[in-house]
């Protein structure tokens, strides 16, 4: 018998991520696949970072640059932060797992809207700490009074997604300024900005520029969503310059690999590839919501990549009945929510696929 590891690891839970297309292809046989179930890019990674990948090729016996200079610059060039409020992970999962162990000892408190997103909760199991989940208000927003009323002299991280996943909703920037005000000195707030691009022409919250006014708070952005390089894993924090010391020093020395770091460095760079992003979701998002509507679903207004919409019956057999037809998306038991599917913006085929496979998926169920 192998030893028993630490008891409290057996309450973590697997990670449930979308259904891998070969592995529905393998499954079901068929053809035309769609997959609209990790909010990636449905356009893919820009012309630039592809060539920036190519061109280290052959030097993937080195290890990569431990300083994470290129993509390091890159981040302060673009967004205009200094270097020592940037870290740079292998995707933002990573950071979420780091600011865990940083923060989080044993009795500890943490607050989470609920759904959000998943890995938070699974920092908080990691490290023994408590979770007080705070239920989104009735417009699935995440709801920052009930939140800040939740915190006590225990808490020590407040995780506040941005728009928020699965939801797609934003919460604005005075609000976020009422709540920074109301949170205890002791608890740290971190603004997961994931999908943040997709928002940016609401009035919403910018990590950078309160990390820059001295508040307690951690940003998180991600190269997996807008910038198309979810395959590649990396990832960004901006925070005070104590805190992006102590992760510095705990992170693994080559946690963001080579072709990450070339390719991130060449993707920032490439405007016009995020405003193509942009422009596609947002004819992707409206013609999501028209298919929900048009199928009795209650679409909600999405500021991100993706759709949350609600039916008037248990969704997994609507997403089997999807499945079936190749259309891979996420059911909302996995959030806690079973009548609830998070619909990803796809391709135009993709959402044809999808326009034209939801009204059969739900004729099946109401023959
Ligand atoms: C809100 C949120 N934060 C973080 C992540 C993780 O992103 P990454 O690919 O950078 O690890 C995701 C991925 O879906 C997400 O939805």
């Amino acid at each position: 018998m192998p030893q028993a590891t630490k008891p409290h690891l057996e309450n973590l839970r697997k990670y449930s991520p979308g259904k891998p297309i070969e592995e529905l292809r393998r499954e079901l046989g068929v053809d035309r696949i769609s997959k609209l179930a990790s909010n990636e890019n449905p356009i893919g990674p820009s012309p630039l970072a592809l060539a920036a990948v190519r061109a280290c090729l052959d030097d993937v016996h080195r290890y990569p640059d431990a300083a994470q200079y290129e993509v390091k610059s890159a981040i302060c060039d673009v967004f205009g932060a200094a270097p020592e409020n940037v870290v740079v992970g292998n995707g933002s999962d990573e950071l979420i797992h780091y600011l865990g162990v940083a923060f989080l000892s044993p009795g500890d408190e943490v607050v989470v809207g609920s759904p959000s997103f998943i890995q938070y909760t699974a920092a908080a199991i990691l490290n023994q700490a408590d979770i007080k989940s705070v239920p989104l208000d009735p417009s699935e927003r995440m709801d920052l009074e009930a939140m800040a009323a939740a915190c006590s002299d225990r808490t020590r991280l407040v995780w506040v997604a941005n728009p928020n996943n699965p939801t797609g909703t934003i919460v604005m920037r005075e609000e976020f300024d009422r709540f920074l005000d109301s949170v205890p000195r002791t608890a740290t707030v971190v603004l997961d900005e994931a999908y943040f691009d997709f928002a940016r022409d609401e009035a919403i919250p910018d990590s950078l520029e309160l990390v820059k006014a001295g508040r307690n708070i951690i940003g998180l952005r991600t190269l997996s969503k807008s910038y198309g390089l979810a395959g590649l894993r990396i990832g960004f924090a901006f925070l005070p310059p104590e805190t992006a010391d102590v992760i510095e020093r705990m992170r693994e020395p080559f946690n963001v690999n080579l072709l990450a770091q070339r390719a991130a460095a060449a993707a920032l760079y490439d405007r016009e590839h995020l405003e193509n992003t942009l422009h596609h979701n947002r004819k992707s998002l409206e013609r999501i919501s028209r298919a929900v509507s048009s199928c009795g679903g209650k679409p909600t207004k999405s500021f991100a990549n993706f759709v949350w919409a609600e039916f008037p019956f248990d969704t997994k057999p609507l997403f089997d009945a999807l499945l079936r037809q190749g259309v891979i998306v996420r059911t909302g038991d996995i959030f806690g929510r079973p009548t609830c599917l998070r619909i990803s913006a796809g391709t135009d085929d993709e959402m044809e696929h999808f326009e034209a496979s939801l009204p059969k998926a739900v004729e099946m169920l109401n023959p």
